[in-house]
Protein backbone atom coordinates (compact mmCIF):
# COMPACT_ATOMS: atom_id res chain seq x y z
CA UNK A 1 0.00 0.00 0.00
CA UNK A 2 1.11 3.65 -0.97
CA UNK A 3 1.79 6.15 2.03
CA UNK A 4 -1.73 7.83 1.64
CA UNK A 5 -0.82 11.09 3.07
CA UNK A 6 1.47 11.45 -0.15
CA UNK A 7 -0.84 10.35 -2.96
CA UNK A 8 0.36 11.98 -5.54
CA UNK A 9 -2.42 14.94 -7.42
CA UNK A 10 -0.60 16.84 -10.21
CA UNK A 11 -2.93 16.65 -13.12
CA UNK A 12 -1.94 13.64 -15.17
CA UNK A 13 -2.46 11.30 -11.86
CA UNK A 14 -6.14 13.07 -11.28
CA UNK A 15 -6.83 12.34 -15.16
CA UNK A 16 -5.53 8.37 -14.15
CA UNK A 17 -7.42 8.15 -11.28
CA UNK A 18 -11.00 9.12 -12.70
CA UNK A 19 -10.12 6.49 -15.46
CA UNK A 20 -8.90 3.93 -13.26
CA UNK A 21 -10.63 3.96 -9.69
CA UNK A 22 -13.95 6.20 -10.56
CA UNK A 23 -17.53 4.52 -12.19
CA UNK A 24 -18.98 7.25 -13.59
CA UNK A 25 -22.86 7.66 -14.13
CA UNK A 26 -25.27 6.32 -16.87
CA UNK A 27 -22.24 5.71 -19.57
CA UNK A 28 -20.01 3.24 -21.40
CA UNK A 29 -16.57 4.16 -18.70
CA UNK A 30 -14.04 4.13 -21.85
CA UNK A 31 -16.20 7.13 -23.17
CA UNK A 32 -15.11 9.22 -19.81
CA UNK A 33 -12.50 11.89 -19.77
CA UNK A 34 -14.78 14.63 -17.58
CA UNK A 35 -13.55 18.19 -17.39
CA UNK A 36 -11.99 18.87 -13.78
CA UNK A 37 -14.09 21.55 -11.52
CA UNK A 38 -12.09 23.51 -9.65
CA UNK A 39 -14.42 26.34 -8.42
CA UNK A 40 -17.97 27.85 -9.05
CA UNK A 41 -19.97 31.18 -7.55
CA UNK A 42 -23.90 31.83 -8.74
CA UNK A 43 -24.10 30.66 -12.59
CA UNK A 44 -20.64 30.20 -13.28
CA UNK A 45 -18.05 27.53 -12.43
CA UNK A 46 -14.25 27.47 -13.05
CA UNK A 47 -12.36 24.38 -14.97
CA UNK A 48 -8.71 23.34 -14.50
CA UNK A 49 -7.79 25.60 -17.44
CA UNK A 50 -8.67 28.53 -15.86
CA UNK A 51 -11.57 29.02 -17.86
CA UNK A 52 -15.25 30.41 -16.52
CA UNK A 53 -18.05 28.32 -17.64
CA UNK A 54 -22.08 29.54 -17.76
CA UNK A 55 -23.93 26.62 -15.64
CA UNK A 56 -27.44 26.69 -17.56
CA UNK A 57 -28.40 23.55 -16.15
CA UNK A 58 -27.96 24.26 -12.24
CA UNK A 59 -26.54 20.48 -11.97
CA UNK A 60 -28.95 18.27 -13.17
CA UNK A 61 -31.21 20.59 -11.95
CA UNK A 62 -30.15 20.80 -7.89
CA UNK A 63 -28.11 24.08 -7.12
CA UNK A 64 -31.34 26.23 -7.55
CA UNK A 65 -30.01 29.08 -5.83
CA UNK A 66 -26.80 29.32 -7.54
CA UNK A 67 -23.31 28.17 -6.34
CA UNK A 68 -21.26 28.60 -3.05
CA UNK A 69 -23.42 30.86 -1.38
CA UNK A 70 -21.94 32.15 1.92
CA UNK A 71 -24.80 31.59 3.83
CA UNK A 72 -25.36 28.22 3.68
CA UNK A 73 -21.73 27.56 3.86
CA UNK A 74 -21.88 29.42 7.24
CA UNK A 75 -24.97 27.45 8.26
CA UNK A 76 -23.49 24.32 7.00
CA UNK A 77 -19.92 25.09 9.28
CA UNK A 78 -22.44 26.58 12.33
CA UNK A 79 -23.98 22.80 12.60
CA UNK A 80 -20.71 20.96 11.51
CA UNK A 81 -18.88 22.55 15.07
CA UNK A 82 -21.84 22.02 17.36
CA UNK A 83 -22.76 18.13 15.67
CA UNK A 84 -22.33 17.07 12.32
CA UNK A 85 -24.51 13.81 12.77
CA UNK A 86 -26.42 11.33 15.09
CA UNK A 87 -28.07 8.45 15.13
CA UNK A 88 -31.90 8.94 13.57
CA UNK A 89 -33.29 7.18 16.37
CA UNK A 90 -32.23 10.55 18.57
CA UNK A 91 -33.90 14.38 18.03
CA UNK A 92 -31.62 17.20 16.75
CA UNK A 93 -32.51 20.82 16.31
CA UNK A 94 -31.62 20.92 13.05
CA UNK A 95 -34.29 17.51 11.95
CA UNK A 96 -37.22 19.08 14.04
CA UNK A 97 -36.85 22.98 12.48
CA UNK A 98 -36.60 21.17 9.36
CA UNK A 99 -39.25 19.22 9.52
CA UNK A 100 -41.27 22.23 10.69
CA UNK A 101 -39.88 24.17 7.36
CA UNK A 102 -41.44 21.87 5.39
CA UNK A 103 -44.62 21.72 6.63
CA UNK A 104 -44.66 25.33 6.08
CA UNK A 105 -43.85 25.31 2.11
CA UNK A 106 -45.61 22.03 0.86
CA UNK A 107 -49.21 22.50 -0.25
CA UNK A 108 -52.52 21.10 1.89
CA UNK A 109 -51.61 18.89 4.59
CA UNK A 110 -48.69 17.44 3.60
CA UNK A 111 -46.66 17.17 7.14
CA UNK A 112 -44.79 13.81 8.16
CA UNK A 113 -41.60 13.96 7.10
CA UNK A 114 -39.20 11.02 6.40
CA UNK A 115 -35.61 13.01 5.54
CA UNK A 116 -32.90 10.54 3.25
CA UNK A 117 -29.92 11.49 0.91
CA UNK A 118 -31.19 11.86 -2.40
CA UNK A 119 -34.33 11.51 -4.86
CA UNK A 120 -33.93 8.09 -5.25
CA UNK A 121 -34.11 7.15 -1.52
CA UNK A 122 -37.06 9.61 -1.21
CA UNK A 123 -38.97 7.89 -4.32
CA UNK A 124 -38.09 4.66 -2.26
CA UNK A 125 -39.35 5.52 0.68
CA UNK A 126 -42.72 6.77 -1.13
CA UNK A 127 -43.31 3.68 -2.59
CA UNK A 128 -43.03 1.39 0.48
CA UNK A 129 -45.17 4.36 2.30
CA UNK A 130 -47.66 3.82 -0.13
CA UNK A 131 -47.70 0.18 -0.12
CA UNK A 132 -47.83 -0.52 3.92
CA UNK A 133 -50.27 2.03 4.04
CA UNK A 134 -53.08 0.77 1.43
CA UNK A 135 -51.85 -2.65 2.03
CA UNK A 136 -51.30 -3.22 -1.65
CA UNK A 137 -48.65 -3.82 -4.25
CA UNK A 138 -48.67 -2.31 -7.69
CA UNK A 139 -47.69 0.63 -8.59
CA UNK A 140 -48.85 2.66 -11.67
CA UNK A 141 -45.82 4.55 -13.55
CA UNK A 142 -45.86 6.60 -16.42
CA UNK A 143 -43.77 6.39 -19.74
CA UNK A 144 -41.23 8.70 -20.04
CA UNK A 145 -40.46 9.34 -16.91
CA UNK A 146 -37.12 8.77 -14.55
CA UNK A 147 -37.55 8.33 -10.96
CA UNK A 148 -34.07 7.39 -10.00
CA UNK A 149 -31.53 4.59 -10.56
CA UNK A 150 -32.36 2.16 -7.76
CA UNK A 151 -34.61 -0.57 -7.42
CA UNK A 152 -38.21 0.18 -7.08
CA UNK A 153 -37.63 4.06 -8.44
CA UNK A 154 -35.82 2.84 -11.56
CA UNK A 155 -38.36 0.27 -12.02
CA UNK A 156 -41.52 2.95 -12.36
CA UNK A 157 -39.48 4.83 -14.68
CA UNK A 158 -41.43 3.76 -17.31
CA UNK A 159 -40.17 4.36 -20.85
CA UNK A 160 -36.74 5.42 -19.82
CA UNK A 161 -34.39 3.37 -21.71
CA UNK A 162 -32.18 3.10 -18.65
CA UNK A 163 -34.84 1.33 -16.87
CA UNK A 164 -33.96 -1.73 -19.59
CA UNK A 165 -30.78 -2.49 -17.54
CA UNK A 166 -31.16 -5.61 -15.23
CA UNK A 167 -32.74 -4.79 -11.95
CA UNK A 168 -33.24 -7.41 -9.19
CA UNK A 169 -36.20 -7.61 -7.25
CA UNK A 170 -38.74 -5.15 -9.25
CA UNK A 171 -41.54 -3.96 -8.08
CA UNK A 172 -44.74 -4.38 -9.34
CA UNK A 173 -45.35 -1.61 -12.00
CA UNK A 174 -47.90 -1.23 -14.42
CA UNK A 175 -47.06 1.48 -17.56
CA UNK A 176 -49.23 4.05 -18.07
CA UNK A 177 -49.43 6.94 -20.71
CA UNK A 178 -48.92 10.79 -19.10
CA UNK A 179 -50.75 13.55 -21.76
CA UNK A 180 -47.82 14.74 -23.77
CA UNK A 181 -49.36 16.89 -25.98
CA UNK A 182 -46.92 17.19 -28.76
CA UNK A 183 -46.53 13.74 -29.69
CA UNK A 184 -50.32 12.84 -28.61
CA UNK A 185 -51.36 10.05 -31.19
CA UNK A 186 -55.04 11.14 -31.48
CA UNK A 187 -55.49 14.51 -30.77
CA UNK A 188 -53.35 18.26 -30.44
CA UNK A 189 -56.16 20.03 -28.02
CA UNK A 190 -54.64 19.83 -24.76
CA UNK A 191 -57.96 19.41 -23.30
CA UNK A 192 -58.51 16.31 -25.30
CA UNK A 193 -55.46 15.38 -24.66
CA UNK A 194 -56.19 15.52 -21.01
CA UNK A 195 -59.64 13.29 -20.75
CA UNK A 196 -58.22 10.92 -23.33
CA UNK A 197 -55.13 10.42 -21.24
CA UNK A 198 -57.73 10.30 -17.71
CA UNK A 199 -59.67 7.43 -19.58
CA UNK A 200 -56.99 5.48 -20.89
CA UNK A 201 -55.48 5.32 -17.16
CA UNK A 202 -59.04 4.49 -15.85
CA UNK A 203 -59.29 1.15 -18.28
CA UNK A 204 -55.64 -0.07 -17.29
CA UNK A 205 -57.33 0.94 -13.66
CA UNK A 206 -59.50 -1.91 -14.04
CA UNK A 207 -57.58 -4.16 -15.98
CA UNK A 208 -55.00 -4.66 -13.38
CA UNK A 209 -57.37 -4.71 -10.50
CA UNK A 210 -58.30 -1.29 -9.00
CA UNK A 211 -59.22 -0.20 -5.51
CA UNK A 212 -58.07 -3.81 -4.57
CA UNK A 213 -54.45 -4.20 -6.44
CA UNK A 214 -53.35 -0.78 -6.82
CA UNK A 215 -51.51 1.13 -4.25
CA UNK A 216 -50.43 4.50 -5.93
CA UNK A 217 -49.82 6.19 -9.09
CA UNK A 218 -46.13 8.03 -9.31
CA UNK A 219 -45.22 11.07 -11.71
CA UNK A 220 -43.45 13.85 -12.69
CA UNK A 221 -45.74 16.67 -12.26
CA UNK A 222 -43.56 18.12 -15.16
CA UNK A 223 -41.46 15.80 -16.61
CA UNK A 224 -37.67 16.55 -16.55
CA UNK A 225 -34.92 14.19 -18.11
CA UNK A 226 -37.53 12.45 -20.30
CA UNK A 227 -38.59 15.35 -22.37
CA UNK A 228 -40.08 18.55 -19.70
CA UNK A 229 -43.03 17.75 -20.62
CA UNK A 230 -45.92 19.95 -19.54
CA UNK A 231 -49.21 18.81 -18.82
CA UNK A 232 -52.38 20.23 -19.92
CA UNK A 233 -54.26 21.54 -16.91
CA UNK A 234 -57.02 19.95 -16.94
CA UNK A 235 -55.15 16.84 -15.78
CA UNK A 236 -53.47 16.65 -12.62
CA UNK A 237 -57.35 17.61 -11.11
CA UNK A 238 -58.64 14.84 -13.21
CA UNK A 239 -55.85 12.34 -12.21
CA UNK A 240 -57.35 13.35 -8.36
CA UNK A 241 -60.57 12.49 -8.96
CA UNK A 242 -59.82 9.23 -10.71
CA UNK A 243 -57.51 8.58 -7.81
CA UNK A 244 -59.70 9.09 -5.07
CA UNK A 245 -62.60 6.81 -6.99
CA UNK A 246 -60.21 3.99 -6.63
CA UNK A 247 -58.58 4.39 -3.51
CA UNK A 248 -54.91 5.03 -5.44
CA UNK A 249 -52.33 7.25 -3.64
CA UNK A 250 -51.20 10.08 -5.59
CA UNK A 251 -47.39 10.36 -5.29
CA UNK A 252 -45.93 13.78 -6.97
CA UNK A 253 -42.01 13.10 -8.00
CA UNK A 254 -40.90 16.99 -7.21
CA UNK A 255 -37.26 15.92 -7.19
CA UNK A 256 -36.87 18.27 -10.25
CA UNK A 257 -39.39 20.23 -10.00
CA UNK A 258 -39.69 21.32 -6.24
CA UNK A 259 -38.46 24.33 -4.62
CA UNK A 260 -39.04 27.32 -7.30
CA UNK A 261 -37.97 25.61 -10.43
CA UNK A 262 -41.34 26.26 -12.34
CA UNK A 263 -42.24 29.56 -10.65
CA UNK A 264 -44.27 28.18 -7.62
CA UNK A 265 -42.56 26.35 -4.19
CA UNK A 266 -44.15 23.06 -6.27
CA UNK A 267 -44.89 22.45 -9.18
CA UNK A 268 -48.54 20.59 -8.26
CA UNK A 269 -49.66 24.44 -6.84
CA UNK A 270 -49.89 25.66 -10.76
CA UNK A 271 -52.81 23.01 -10.29
CA UNK A 272 -53.79 23.06 -6.63
CA UNK A 273 -54.02 19.58 -6.59
CA UNK A 274 -52.50 18.31 -3.37
CA UNK A 275 -50.83 14.72 -3.78
CA UNK A 276 -50.93 12.24 -0.86
CA UNK A 277 -47.31 11.90 -0.78
CA UNK A 278 -44.43 14.47 -2.17
CA UNK A 279 -40.91 13.30 -2.98
CA UNK A 280 -37.88 15.76 -3.00
CA UNK A 281 -34.35 15.99 -3.43
CA UNK A 282 -31.89 18.60 -5.15
CA UNK A 283 -33.23 22.14 -4.12
CA UNK A 284 -34.46 21.17 -1.18
CA UNK A 285 -30.60 21.80 -0.38
CA UNK A 286 -29.87 22.78 -3.41
CA UNK A 287 -26.94 20.65 -3.60
CA UNK A 288 -24.58 21.89 -1.23
CA UNK A 289 -25.25 18.38 0.88
CA UNK A 290 -26.95 15.48 -0.40
CA UNK A 291 -30.40 15.22 0.71
CA UNK A 292 -33.72 13.68 -0.31
CA UNK A 293 -37.10 13.83 1.80
CA UNK A 294 -40.62 12.02 1.64
CA UNK A 295 -43.64 14.21 2.78
CA UNK A 296 -46.81 12.51 3.36
CA UNK A 297 -50.68 13.60 4.33
CA UNK A 298 -51.45 13.98 7.96
CA UNK A 299 -53.99 10.77 7.68
CA UNK A 300 -51.16 8.22 6.49
CA UNK A 301 -48.77 10.01 9.08
CA UNK A 302 -51.90 8.99 11.70
CA UNK A 303 -52.48 5.53 10.28
CA UNK A 304 -47.98 5.17 11.40
CA UNK A 305 -48.88 6.37 14.73
CA UNK A 306 -49.84 2.56 15.56
CA UNK A 307 -48.73 0.70 12.64
CA UNK A 308 -45.36 -0.47 12.01
CA UNK A 309 -43.18 2.55 9.86
CA UNK A 310 -40.92 -0.16 8.33
CA UNK A 311 -38.45 1.84 6.52
CA UNK A 312 -35.14 3.55 7.90
CA UNK A 313 -31.74 4.53 6.89
CA UNK A 314 -28.65 5.58 9.38
CA UNK A 315 -28.20 8.70 7.97
CA UNK A 316 -32.45 9.57 7.80
CA UNK A 317 -32.46 13.37 8.80
CA UNK A 318 -28.29 14.20 8.55
CA UNK A 319 -27.45 17.24 11.05
CA UNK A 320 -25.56 18.98 8.71
CA UNK A 321 -28.17 18.23 5.73
CA UNK A 322 -30.74 19.51 7.98
CA UNK A 323 -29.31 22.52 8.56
CA UNK A 324 -28.36 23.16 5.03
CA UNK A 325 -32.01 22.75 3.89
CA UNK A 326 -33.31 25.03 6.79
CA UNK A 327 -30.91 27.61 5.04
CA UNK A 328 -31.34 27.03 1.72
CA UNK A 329 -34.82 27.57 1.81
CA UNK A 330 -34.96 30.44 3.79
CA UNK A 331 -33.12 31.84 1.26
CA UNK A 332 -35.69 31.06 -1.60
CA UNK A 333 -38.29 33.37 0.39
CA UNK A 334 -36.38 36.08 1.67
CA UNK A 335 -34.47 36.62 -1.65
CA UNK A 336 -37.84 36.14 -3.53
CA UNK A 337 -36.19 33.02 -5.99
CA UNK A 338 -39.71 31.32 -6.59
CA UNK A 339 -41.30 34.61 -7.91
CA UNK A 340 -38.10 35.53 -9.61
CA UNK A 341 -38.39 31.94 -11.59
CA UNK A 342 -41.57 32.63 -12.37
CA UNK A 343 -40.47 36.25 -14.33
CA UNK A 344 -37.38 34.82 -15.47
CA UNK A 345 -38.88 31.83 -16.55
CA UNK A 346 -41.17 33.82 -18.74
CA UNK A 347 -38.10 35.98 -20.56
CA UNK A 348 -36.37 32.50 -20.84
CA UNK A 349 -39.19 30.68 -22.80
CA UNK A 350 -39.72 33.92 -25.39
CA UNK A 351 -35.86 34.04 -25.89
CA UNK A 352 -36.42 30.13 -26.49
CA UNK A 353 -39.42 30.44 -28.82
CA UNK A 354 -37.21 32.90 -30.60
CA UNK A 355 -34.67 30.22 -30.95
CA UNK A 356 -37.22 28.29 -32.43
CA UNK A 357 -37.71 30.90 -35.60
CA UNK A 358 -34.23 30.48 -36.28
CA UNK A 359 -33.23 26.62 -35.89
CA UNK A 360 -35.36 24.30 -38.06
CA UNK A 361 -33.82 21.46 -35.45
CA UNK A 362 -36.35 22.55 -32.97
CA UNK A 363 -39.71 21.05 -33.46
CA UNK A 364 -41.14 22.51 -30.06
CA UNK A 365 -40.50 24.54 -27.05
CA UNK A 366 -42.25 24.22 -23.87
CA UNK A 367 -41.94 25.22 -20.18
CA UNK A 368 -42.67 26.39 -16.99
CA UNK A 369 -40.57 28.92 -14.55
CA UNK A 370 -36.74 28.33 -15.34
CA UNK A 371 -37.52 25.02 -16.62
CA UNK A 372 -37.54 25.12 -20.56
CA UNK A 373 -37.13 22.26 -23.15
CA UNK A 374 -35.93 22.68 -26.71
CA UNK A 375 -37.78 18.89 -29.06
CA UNK A 376 -35.09 18.07 -31.31
CA UNK A 377 -36.67 16.81 -34.47
CA UNK A 378 -35.47 15.72 -37.68
CA UNK A 379 -38.33 17.45 -39.07
CA UNK A 380 -40.74 19.38 -38.08
CA UNK A 381 -43.53 18.43 -39.87
CA UNK A 382 -43.78 14.76 -39.13
CA UNK A 383 -42.16 15.46 -36.22
CA UNK A 384 -39.41 12.13 -36.45
CA UNK A 385 -37.13 12.55 -33.39
CA UNK A 386 -33.84 14.09 -34.29
CA UNK A 387 -32.15 10.71 -31.83
CA UNK A 388 -33.92 7.12 -31.39
CA UNK A 389 -35.80 6.29 -28.04
CA UNK A 390 -32.29 4.06 -27.12
CA UNK A 391 -29.47 6.78 -28.58
CA UNK A 392 -28.68 6.99 -24.44
CA UNK A 393 -27.75 3.33 -23.83
CA UNK A 394 -26.23 2.57 -27.23
CA UNK A 395 -22.15 3.40 -27.37
CA UNK A 396 -21.19 6.31 -29.63
CA UNK A 397 -21.75 9.94 -30.73
CA UNK A 398 -25.20 11.26 -31.85
CA UNK A 399 -26.52 14.39 -32.56
CA UNK A 400 -27.66 15.24 -28.99
CA UNK A 401 -24.10 14.56 -27.60
CA UNK A 402 -22.49 16.28 -30.57
CA UNK A 403 -24.31 19.55 -29.57
CA UNK A 404 -23.22 19.04 -25.74
CA UNK A 405 -19.99 18.99 -27.06
CA UNK A 406 -19.94 21.97 -29.04
CA UNK A 407 -21.96 23.49 -26.11
CA UNK A 408 -18.93 22.63 -23.80
CA UNK A 409 -16.32 24.04 -26.05
CA UNK A 410 -18.20 27.63 -26.29
CA UNK A 411 -18.20 27.11 -22.18
CA UNK A 412 -21.89 26.38 -21.68
CA UNK A 413 -23.60 23.16 -19.51
CA UNK A 414 -26.92 22.37 -20.48
CA UNK A 415 -28.73 19.61 -20.00
CA UNK A 416 -27.97 18.07 -23.33
CA UNK A 417 -27.46 14.33 -22.90
CA UNK A 418 -30.52 13.01 -21.05
CA UNK A 419 -32.54 9.98 -22.49
CA UNK A 420 -34.92 12.50 -24.61
CA UNK A 421 -34.69 14.56 -27.73
CA UNK A 422 -34.78 17.92 -25.22
CA UNK A 423 -32.69 19.66 -24.42
CA UNK A 424 -33.01 21.26 -20.91
CA UNK A 425 -32.43 25.01 -19.91
CA UNK A 426 -32.48 25.47 -16.20
CA UNK A 427 -30.15 28.40 -15.11
CA UNK A 428 -30.36 28.49 -11.27
CA UNK A 429 -33.08 30.86 -9.89
CA UNK A 430 -30.96 33.75 -9.45
CA UNK A 431 -30.24 34.35 -13.12
CA UNK A 432 -31.34 37.94 -14.43
CA UNK A 433 -31.87 39.11 -17.81
CA UNK A 434 -28.14 39.30 -18.77
CA UNK A 435 -27.13 35.72 -17.82
CA UNK A 436 -30.26 34.06 -19.77
CA UNK A 437 -29.26 36.53 -23.12
CA UNK A 438 -25.91 35.07 -22.34
CA UNK A 439 -26.96 31.51 -22.05
CA UNK A 440 -29.23 31.50 -25.31
CA UNK A 441 -26.60 33.20 -27.66
CA UNK A 442 -24.40 30.41 -26.46
CA UNK A 443 -27.16 28.39 -27.08
CA UNK A 444 -27.74 29.71 -30.40
CA UNK A 445 -23.83 28.85 -31.79
CA UNK A 446 -24.18 25.58 -30.41
CA UNK A 447 -27.25 24.83 -32.63
CA UNK A 448 -25.39 26.04 -35.96
CA UNK A 449 -23.40 22.79 -35.13
CA UNK A 450 -26.73 20.58 -35.25
CA UNK A 451 -29.09 22.64 -37.93
CA UNK A 452 -27.70 20.37 -40.94
CA UNK A 453 -29.90 17.17 -39.12
CA UNK A 454 -33.01 18.64 -39.67
CA UNK A 455 -34.86 18.35 -43.18
CA UNK A 456 -36.09 21.18 -44.51
CA UNK A 457 -39.96 21.29 -45.29
C1 LIG B 1 -37.77 13.51 -11.18
C2 LIG B 1 -36.58 12.83 -10.58
N1 LIG B 1 -36.78 11.93 -9.62
C3 LIG B 1 -35.76 11.29 -9.01
C4 LIG B 1 -34.45 11.54 -9.39
C5 LIG B 1 -33.32 10.84 -8.70
O1 LIG B 1 -32.67 11.71 -7.86
P1 LIG B 1 -31.18 11.39 -7.35
O2 LIG B 1 -30.30 11.49 -8.55
O3 LIG B 1 -30.92 12.43 -6.31
O4 LIG B 1 -31.21 10.02 -6.78
C6 LIG B 1 -34.20 12.48 -10.39
C7 LIG B 1 -32.83 12.77 -10.82
O5 LIG B 1 -32.54 13.44 -11.75
C8 LIG B 1 -35.29 13.12 -11.01
O6 LIG B 1 -35.11 14.01 -12.00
Amino acid sequence: MNDLNNIPTNKENLDKYEVDNIYHSWGYQSQNSPMRVVGAKGLRFTTEDGRERLDFSSCFVSHNIGHQDQRVIDAICRQAQKLTSFAPSFSTEPRAVLGKILEEVTPGDLSYSFISLGGTEANEAAIKIAQQYTGKRKILGRYRSYHGGTGASMSVSCGDPRSWAVVSGKTEVVPVPQPYVYRWPFSDNPTEVAEQCIKCTEQIIQFEGGDEQIAAIIFEPITGANGIIVPPDEYFPRLRELCDKYGILMIADEVMTGFGRTGKWFAMDHWNTVPDIMSMAKGITSGYVPMGNTITTKKIGKYFQEQMFSHGATYAGHALGCAAAAEVIKIYQTDNLIENSAVMGEYLLEKSKELMEKHPVIGDVRGKGLFVGLELVKNRTTKEPLIPLDAKIRKGMNPKLELAKRLGELGMMAMAANPSNVVALAPALIATKADIDEGISIMDEALKSIDHYAEQN
